[in-house]
């Protein structure tokens, strides 16, 4: 990065139009999580068999854009987790910590009906707080957090980071998140994973 930021980033890097029903900005590359990859992310693995036997149905997709870095610079990704469960545990994100832990982020909720589940690493502890429309959730560094889609129709939200936040999945894979969300008597519940 230059003396000069705003000449060093690319002119559709400076204002991006969305669309909250896509998770598509421009024409940057969307990934796209499928059940098979987050087979190991869900409580009940013998659920998530059964209907990897007879589909692999897309969980989310995000869009990134990440404008030449520097210190100080931010990145943000638009992302869009659809509705469903496996067996009783709602359709959520893989999840991470942020390799650079002190980075913190902010989501903004766009669309949907849904939450965050934030895991402090030094202690365990966690909270699972709303993400919706016109709801903003701040996530404080050296914690993980996934997104939980808890409604009936597609959650939409932005996620705002550091540029040297860097994401580190394999924390979470090796030890997953301690709370699960699952529906109990037609309602989002938190509880522990066994
Ligand atoms: C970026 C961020 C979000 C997520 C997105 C997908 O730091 O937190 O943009 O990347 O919600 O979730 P993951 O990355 O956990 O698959
Ligand atoms: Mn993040």
């Amino acid at each position: 990065m230059s003396a000069s930021p705003l000449l060093d980033i690319r002119p559709e890097d400076l204002a991006v139009a969305f669309d909250p029903a896509t998770a598509h900005l421009g024409d940057r590359p969307t990934v796209r999580r499928h059940l098979a990859d987050l087979r190991e992310s869900f409580a009940d693995r013998a659920a998530c068999d059964v209907v990897l036997a007879n589909e692999n149905p897309l969980l989310y997709e995000v869009t990134a854009v990440e404008p030449a870095g520097g210190d100080g610079q931010l990145h943000y990704g638009l992302g869009i987790l659809y509705p469903g469960r496996v067996g009783d545990e709602y359709y959520l994100t893989k999840g991470h910590y942020h390799s650079h832990r002190p980075a913190a982020e902010v989501y903004v909720g766009l669309r949907g009906e849904g939450g965050m589940l934030l895991e402090d690493e030094a202690t365990g502890e966690s909270r699972f707080v709303p993400l919706r429309r016109n709801t903003i959730v701040y996530v404080p560094g050296h914690t993980a957090h996934r997104t939980v889609n808890t409604g009936s129709e597609p959650l939409a939200y932005l996620g705002i980071y550091p540029a040297n936040a860097g994401h580190d999945y394999g924390a979470i894979a090796e030890r997953n998140f301690r709370k699960i969300v699952v529906e109990r008597e037609g309602k989002p519940t938190v509880v522990d994973r066994r």
